[in-house]
């Protein structure tokens, strides 16, 4: 029997990159799953077919975080479906990579409301839906809520909102048998990692890439499909004493003191 057989997944930004690689993961692993995704309706759709092909239900939902007030109604559609949710992963995010002078009040509004706002307003609506078994909430952070990075201000500051929702969350839901954690990943290959390599970094992809990889102590760049690993923990029922903690997932590479020399091995010494 898959250990999540039976059990309701819902993640957010599933149609692309960490998500679908968490959605696909979690539907492996036994869970139907409700896919949120805000324009990319051939991805989502994609996704909801793989996760049919493994012999569960998919249910591939539009939904714009932008606006928390559409979530209820959204998981009034996920309950009607499903009748019940065990597993909410709040994946999306979206910013405006710009340097804190140069930030607009819409952008700031925009990524606090995917973040936070719609972050909250799901676990609102899930919590009710998880009576009865142990529930799972978990929160994709990032490495930018403690580490400055150009143009990830606004983005930094919902993750460390996020951390901090995960703790009270842990603390409030934990009588009920629900856990609430983060998976703060580092750099992972997806879509919004060449956008800011490219785009907010004004780097080429491949030779930052490469720069990355030698330093960091795995010598890779992570994938979804680690992420994903990492959160098919958290959700399962082994992890059930794991509560309000956010993981570093990031092949080692915020461990290195800046005065490591990349080229240095130390392992042939
Ligand atoms: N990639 C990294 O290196 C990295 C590192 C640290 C943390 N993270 C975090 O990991 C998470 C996933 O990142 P990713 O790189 O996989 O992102 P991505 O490839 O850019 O995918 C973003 C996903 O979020 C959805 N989304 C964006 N805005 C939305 C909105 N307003 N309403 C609903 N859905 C929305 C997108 O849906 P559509 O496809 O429909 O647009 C897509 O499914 C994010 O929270 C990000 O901050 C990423």
């Amino acid at each position: 029997m898959p250990p999540l057989a039976g059990r309701v997944a819902v993640v957010t930004g599933a149609s692309r990159g960490m998500g679908r690689a968490i959605a696909l993961r979690l539907a492996e692993d036994g869970a139907d799953c409700a896919l949120i995704y805000r324009k990319s309706v051939e991805q989502a759709r994609e996704v909801a077919t793989r996760i049919e092909a493994l012999g569960r239900r998919a249910l591939a939902l539009a939904l714009d975080l932008r606006e928390p007030a559409q979530v209820g109604p959204v998981f009034e559609r996920i309950r009607e479906t499903f009748g019940r949710v065990d597993i909410l992963v709040a994946n999306a995010a979206a910013t405006a990579f710009r340097p804190m002078l140069e930030q607009k009040e819409h952008n700031l509004h925009r990524t606090f409301a995917i973040s936070v706002d719609s972050f909250v307003a799901a676990v609102q609506a899930a919590v009710p839906l998880m009576e009865g078994r142990p529930g799972r909430i978990v929160a994709i952070s990032g490495i930018d809520s403690h580490q400055s990075m150009a143009g990830h201000g606004a983005l930094g500051a919902a993750k460390a909102a996020v951390e901090s929702l995960v703790r009270t969350l842990a603390l409030e839901l934990g009588p009920r048998g629900i856990t609430a954690n983060g998976v703060s990943p580092g750099f992972i290959e997806t879509d919004s990692s060449r956008f800011y390599t490219e785009r907010g970094l004004k780097r080429e992809y491949s030779p930052a890439a490469l720069e990355l990889i030698e330093r960091t102590p795995v010598r890779r760049l992570g994938t979804g499909e680690d992420v994903a690993a990492l959160v098919a923990y958290l959700v399962s029922d082994g992890a059930g004493f794991l509560t309000g903690q956010t993981l570093l997932i990031d092949g080692g590479i915020t461990i290195v003191s800046p005065l490591h020399r990349p080229a240095e091995d130390l392992s042939s010494r």
